[in-house]
This record gives structure tokens, C-alpha cells and sequence, in this order.
């Protein structure tokens, strides 16, 4: 079944008020369902663009439709900040209430549904994001940085939209806390249906979790496609300065054995060991 298209963006250019053109020309479409990576060396644009597709900043021309609506010249964002939940890099700067209660009900409140429903959000939101009504009560920032991070989520979580957007989700955290959070995040995709948009430096998180990359550089989409797709071209990454995961690049060097391209996990590529292994010497 063809996927329904959720956001489409053409043509999109943004520059700061001091002048700075983050974004050049990008045009491209996502999908519902989708698990995307941004991906891109600092300051190519990845948390601008993410932010002119959730309405934080408002794109200076072209156009981004959300479920088929004009987004950029309306005046109502509403459609915007139903579908499309940004959650910032560092929770801090998401994080304003006096308490977590008032913080995941902060959205829907916003949109003045009313208060009974505002509950149920809330619960619902809690629930999935694994904040624990017990600490309704108590103030985010006396939080880990875990907590704080599901905060963020549960708070975006509540206006229940379909994109979330995780700007850098496991910086700064242990392995533990990346692979909590990433697999979190792997849960709304395909249990709940949300269609998820991380931005990250990490290549194995990128081979793990997401299924298509959108590369960036310079402002612009350098190039997009499948995970595989993507890390198999090694001049363009070159050129982008990033490194696929280094199982893909030892499969890389391993090309004249036999060895696929665009390996990105270690099970494929002991698979594909044991299969050339079984090949007769020469074949
Ligand atoms: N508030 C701002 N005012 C002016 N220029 C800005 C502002 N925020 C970002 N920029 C510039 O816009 C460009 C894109 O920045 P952006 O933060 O979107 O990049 P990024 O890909 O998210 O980088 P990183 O990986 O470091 O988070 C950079 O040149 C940056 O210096
Ligand atoms: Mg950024």
C-alpha cells in the first residue's frame, strides 16, 4: 500500500535576521511512518530545518504543506503544532513549568481543549513516554537528564501528533541512556505509529534505527535514500565529511572478497561471512 504523504517542503530557504542563509533550496517529502535521520556535519542547518517544518521559525520562501495545508502563509499554525511535535536537543530549553503535570498538559492547554481531556492527555502521554504519575507533582529540572529528556517527549506526546522530532537524542547520554531512548523512540514509530524525524551524529545510531537518511550540507539536501542506500556512497559522505559505521566501511575495503557495499549491520555481515565462506576457492 502507498504511503500517504504527510509533509511536503519546496523550494524552502530561511535566513536569519543577521543575514545568515541556513537554508538554501531544499525541497523533499516525508512520508507517515517514516523513521528518518538528519544527518550532517555542525552547522549545515539540520536543527533550523527541523524547526522551519515544526513552525518555530517561519521559512523565508518557498513552501511546506502538512497534510496538504500551506503551513508557511497562514497565520494560523495550528495544523502545524497539532501534526508536527519538535522536541529541542538540550530539555532545558523545552522545560518551563513549575511542575511535570503542568508541563505535559502545557500544549493541549494552548489549543484550550478542555480540562478533562487535558487530563486524559496528560495520563496518556505520561504513560507512554514512562513518567510516572507520582512525580506529577514534582519540578522537571530536579529530574535526570532521562527524565527530563521523557518530560520533553510526554509534553510533546500530549498534542498527539503524528511527526515527533528529536533534535540530537542521545547526546551527552550513556550507552544505556542512548539505547532507553532510541528504543523509545522505536516504539512510537511502530507500535503507536508516529512518524519519527531524528537529528544525530551518531552513524551506528543512524544504522540501528533509522530507515531513510536525508544528508545535508551547506543548507541543502546533499543527498537522500535508504540507510544502505546512503552509506554505500562513499565519495558523496566523503565530500560531507561523515563516516558511515565502521562495519559498513570494513565491508567496504572487503568489496573485492565478495563483501556487499552497503552492509550496516555486524549479523548481516557475519551472514554474508559464512555464505562466501561456503563458496568454493575462486568462485
Ligand atoms: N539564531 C541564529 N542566528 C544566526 N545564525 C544562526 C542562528 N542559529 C543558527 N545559525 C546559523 O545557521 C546555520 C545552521 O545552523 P544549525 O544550528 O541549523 O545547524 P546544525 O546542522 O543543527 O548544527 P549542529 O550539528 O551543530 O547542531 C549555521 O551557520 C549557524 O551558525
Ligand atoms: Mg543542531
Amino acid at each position: 500500500m502507498e504511503k500517504s504523504k504527510i509533509i511536503e517542503v519546496k523550494d524552502l530557504v530561511f535566513c536569519y535576521p543577521d543575514g545568515t542563509k541556513a537554508i538554501e533550496d531544499i525541497s523533499i517529502d516525508f512520508y507517515d511512518g517514516e523513521f528518518i535521520a538528519f544527518i550532517g556535519t555542525n552547522g549545515c542547518g539540520k536543527t533550523t530545518f527541523s524547526k522551519c517544518l515544526n513552525g518555530i521559525l517561519k521559512a523565508t520562501s518557498g513552501t511546506i504543506k502538512v497534510n496538504g495545508i500551506d503551513v508557511v502563509h497562514t497565520k494560523d499554525c495550528t495544523e502545524l503544532v497539532k501534526n508536527i511535535g519538535y522536541v529541542f536537543q538540550n530539555p532545558d530549553h523545552q522545560l518551563f513549568n513549575n511542575n511535570i503535570y503542568d508541563e505535559i498538559a502545557y500544549a493541549p492547554r494552548n489549543l484550550r481543549i478542555p480540562e478533562d481531556e487535558v487530563k486524559q492527555r496528560v495520563t496518556e502521554a505520561a504513560a507512554i513516554a514512562g513518567v510516572t504519575p507520582e512525580v506529577f507533582e514534582e519540578h522537571p529540572f530536579f529530574q535526570v537528564k532521562g527524565i527530563r529528556q521523557r518530560i520533553a517527549i510526554a509534553s510533546i506526546l500530549s498534542l498527539r501528533p503524528k511527526v515527533i522530532i528529536v533534535d540530537e537524542p542521545t547526546t551527552g547520554q550513556d550507552y544505556k541512556q542512548s539505547i532507553e531512548v532510541m528504543e523509545f523512540l522505536k516504539m512510537l514509530n511502530e507500535k503507536h505509529g508516529h512518524t519519527i524525524i531524528i537529528i544525530t551524529h551518531e552513524m551506528d545510531i543512524v544504522a540501528e534505527y533509522a530507515k531513510r537518511v536525508v544528508v545535508m550540507t551547506g543548507g541543502r539536501v546533499l543527498s537522500e535514500g535508504s540507510v544502505q542506500e546512503v552509506f554505500a556512497q562513499t565519495e558523496l559522505l566523503e565530500k560531507a565529511n561523515i563516516k558511515p559505521p565502521q562495519v559498513t566501511r570494513l565491508a567496504q575495503r572487503l568489496e573485492s572478497v565478495g563483501f556487499d557495499n552497503n552492509i550496516i549491520s555486524p549479523e548481516k555481515m557475519f551472514e554474508q561471512w559464512r555464505q562466501l565462506a561456503k563458496q568454493p576457492v575462486g568462485k
